[in-house]
């Protein structure tokens, strides 16, 4: 019988450890490793080797792990620390098929404790102006890779988003739903950047659809993120049961006349709302924001979208996890020394998507950014445009109310 990653980690007391690693490799039936720095090794003596050379390091480590699973696969986050030496932002990512480990990551920073702290005081900044722009229909740009705080509690926000504003990003997606625009404006006032610098968006939430509870909500979230204007507001979903998507929309574009909103725009809508909000309308949306990644590819709305100069921004841009032990996404992972999530996030950019992952993990958060490095070919976007399948990590939009 199959085992699931759960009971295969629980086999390990949740250690790691030599004999731990050997009860590992057992498993293996096809194998990858990716040591940075080092080197791709591949194959079974790869694997073997590479934790090798790790225990070799480390002989008396004291480990640290943090197992999170997200279906097939299982994120190991792991630090340790000896005498000598530190091991930071420590990743595996073990891809499990019929209760085998298939395929392993192994990503790490070995650092020499007297001069991790001189790294830590001047710490490497991504330079921002490396993320391009997507210029909308209004002619404001957009980075085209921005951070999202969904399902961040408030009092975790301003950290994540300090990590993010450190490691370069410069566009933050919040929504009044999500609770923590408040911790959002705690981090930017925090940071020092001018507000020229920043691209904030926020969402109006379906209870408050109408003219004027949109005035009144837009108030609300302005205030709690200590803003005087956003850089976009998103009709957060179309809630076509309600059918007053018309009038909040004339109430944004209101927000856009009053200075207050630099860029309208929409999410979750579906082409026939498009069409019907567009029709009178003296604002075309800027941006849709809907969900899509390689498991829901969106192409019809896509289409939509081009026709009407509309961007396309996508949430859940690595499906929340759920596509990233894809064995066409970890191959092409492994043939440029980056990880699944780094290959999603670069085909989303060469698809001209505009994307916000959200990480609390400081080492994904970089990692995330780290996507300019590397292009991917024809036949690896061919590989990854195969794998839609209808995947929906959120509701329909035609039938959340
Ligand atoms: N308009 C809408 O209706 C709507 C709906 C949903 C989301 N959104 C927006 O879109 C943003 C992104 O979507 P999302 O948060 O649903 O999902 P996502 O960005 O696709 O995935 C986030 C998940 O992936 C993990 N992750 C991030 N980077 C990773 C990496 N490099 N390797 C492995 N795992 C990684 C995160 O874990 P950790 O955080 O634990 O590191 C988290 O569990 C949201 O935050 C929100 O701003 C909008």
């Amino acid at each position: 019988m199959s085992r699931t990653p759960q009971e295969v980690f629980a086999d390990h007391g949740n250690r790691l450890g030599t004999g731990d690693l050997d009860l590992i490799s057992r498993n293996y039936t096809e194998d990858a490793v990716l040591l940075t720095p080092g080197g791709t090794l591949t194959g079974r003596e790869g694997v073997r080797q590479g934790i090798g050379a790790l225990l070799a390091d480390l002989p008396d480590a004291d480990w640290q792990l943090t197992p999170r699973f997200a279906g097939d696969v299982l994120f190991l986050q792991w630090s340790a620390t000896t005498a000598g030496h530190e091991v930071t932002d420590g990743v595996d990512t073990f891809v499990f098929r019929d209760g085998l480990i298939s395929a392993q990551t192994v990503r790490y920073t070995l650092t020499p404790r007297t001069t991790r702290t001189a790294r830590k005081a001047t710490p490497t900044m991504a330079p921002h102006n490396s993320i391009p722009t997507v210029t909308l229909n209004n002619g404001t740009e957009i980075p085209q890779l921005g951070f999202g705080v969904f399902q961040v509690p408030d009092t975790e926000t301003t950290a994540a988003v300090t990590a993010a504003l450190e490691a370069g990003y410069r566009s933050i997606d919040t929504a009044a739903i999500y609770g923590n625009e408040a911790g959002v404006g705690k981090a930017l006032a925090a940071s020092g950047l001018d507000r020229g610098e920043l691209f904030v968006t926020t969402k109006l939430w379906n209870a408050d659809q109408g003219y004027d509870s949109t005035l009144r909500a837009f108030d609300a979230s302005l205030a709690k993120l200590g803003l005087d204007h956003v850089d976009m507001y998103l009709i957060h979903w179309p809630t076509p049961a309600r059918d007053l998507y018309r009038d909040t929309w004339k109430a944004i574009e209101k927000l856009v006349a009053d200075g207050r909103v630099r860029t309208a725009g929409v999410s979750n809508f579906q082409p026939d709302h498009l069409r019907r909000l567009t029709d009178g309308a003296n604002l075309v949306p800027a941006v849709n924001q809907i969900e899509l990644h390689p498991g829901l590819q969106q192409t019809e709305l896509r289409a939509v979208h081009a026709e009407l100069g509309i961007a396309t921004e996508a949430w859940s841009p690595l499906a929340q996890g759920a596509v990233l032990g894809d064995e066409a996404i970890t191959t092409i992972a492994t043939t440029h020394g980056k990880s699944p999530a780094q290959v999603v996030l670069r085909w989303h950019l060469q698809l001209g998507n505009i994307v916000i992952p959200k990480s609390v993990t400081p080492v994904r958060i970089r990692e995330n950014l780290d996507v300019f490095d590397f292009t991917l070919t024809d036949a690896e976007m061919a590989s990854i445009a195969g794998l839609d399948r209808d995947l929906r990590t959120g509701p329909h939009p035609d039938q959340l109310s």
